[in-house]
């Protein structure tokens, strides 16, 4: 596998909205260093994190209101980059200033439009609601991977990696055991992947979370919206409980497992992942529990990620992978992020 090149001219997530506020927050996306920060009426700035003069990272200095002095000899930006001081001169040379990016804070994300800023449209940005609505509850979290982010997309498209990295968490035998049904938008750039479990086992994280006793049917449906966010509609239920003529599915527990895949440089990725729920809202020690757990089940992840990373970065030019059913939905994304890369 070569590196996968980035896909310019798009969205992604560079930070949760509750990272960014006073302090500087430094993250690079698709290569690019950038410093953000919240303004005093509450906007959220990026902007490119080199300073002009001698490439000082801005993160590194500080905030005078909503502007930054360079730490290094006191250059000073407003929050559109554009300089207004320099030391001991009164002429500021035309050509100080440094991008700004365009942001979009949405569904508790700060979204980066990395690309030609003309282009850059938010009503393109994927939606997630559940993040940030009423009657459901986030847990997050956010892990740096030395891997490549193609890695996690392959990883997430095919959950039967469940049964086997992730058993007595979330993995169960009839995962991997239960055929995919895959389905591509070619208009909408979306794959869908769906796993309909009939009469299962419950694994511990359903179990212990929903306090549903007994067998379930269990319910996986992926969307994949290339190349940044990844959505898991989870359906929980006690067998034979079906949604209701008039779509009422309150009798079923729901959970929207999100992650936003952000590539960081070729080899490595920042993996934001949430899991936002519809049952035990305000039960705390659920919300613990599901954070251990996650935690855990996404660290499983990381350490196999990290080591495909090694694996390929030793591996002899050429080599080829063999791929089967399970695949598919993987090898759909990987169509998808291709005709991205070289649009
Ligand atoms: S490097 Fe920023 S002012 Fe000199
Ligand atoms: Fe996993």
């Amino acid at each position: 596998m070569s590196t996968m090149m980035f896909a310019r001219n798009q969205w992604y997530v560079a930070a949760y909205a509750q990272e960014v506020g006073d302090e500087l927050l430094a993250r690079t996306v698709l290569g690019e260093p950038i410093v953000f920060y919240r303004t005093a009426a509450g906007e959220v700035v990026g902007l490119a994190d080199r300073c002009v003069h001698r490439r000082f990272p801005l993160s590194m200095s500080r905030r005078d209101g909503d502007r930054i002095v360079c730490g290094y000899h006191g250059f000073t930006y407003d929050s559109g980059g554009t300089c207004v001081y320099v030391p001991a001169q009164t002429r500021i040379p035309r050509t100080a200033r440094v991008p700004s990016y365009p942001i979009v804070e949405q569904d508790s994300l700060v979204w980066v439009w990395i690309g030609d800023d003309d282009r850059a449209d938010p009503a393109t940005i994927p939606r997630a609601p559940w993040l940030d609505a009423e009657g459901w509850t986030t847990i997050r979290g956010v892990e740096p991977l030395s891997a490549r982010y193609g890695l996690l997309v392959d990883n997430l498209l095919d959950l039967s990696h469940e049964t086997y990295l992730h058993g007595g968490y979330i993995g169960t035998p009839e995962v991997a055991e239960t055929p995919i049904t895959t389905e591509v938008d070619e208009d909408a750039g979306i794959v869908r992947v769906s796993r309909r479990m009939k009469d299962v086992e419950c694994p511990p994280f359903y179990a212990k979370s929903t306090g549903i006793e007994g067998r379930i049917d269990r319910w996986q449906d992926i969307e994949y919206h290339p190349p940044c966010l990844y959505i898991l509609h989870s359906r929980i239920a006690a067998t034979g409980v079906e949604p209701g003529p008039d779509n009422d599915d309150s009798a079923a527990c729901h959970a929207k497992i999100v992650y936003a895949i952000t590539p960081q440089t070729p080899t490595t990725t920042l993996d934001f992942w949430m899991v936002a729920r519809d049952f035990a809202v305000d039960d705390e020690d659920v919300s613990r529990y599901l954070a251990d757990s996650n935690h855990t089940v996404v660290m499983q992840d990381v350490v196999a990620l990290n080591a495909l990373e090694s694996v390929i970065a030793a591996e002899p030019e050429g080599y080829q992978e063999l791929s089967i059913n399970i695949d598919t939905g993987a090898l759909a994304a990987r169509r998808l992020l291709h005709k991205l890369t070289t649009s």
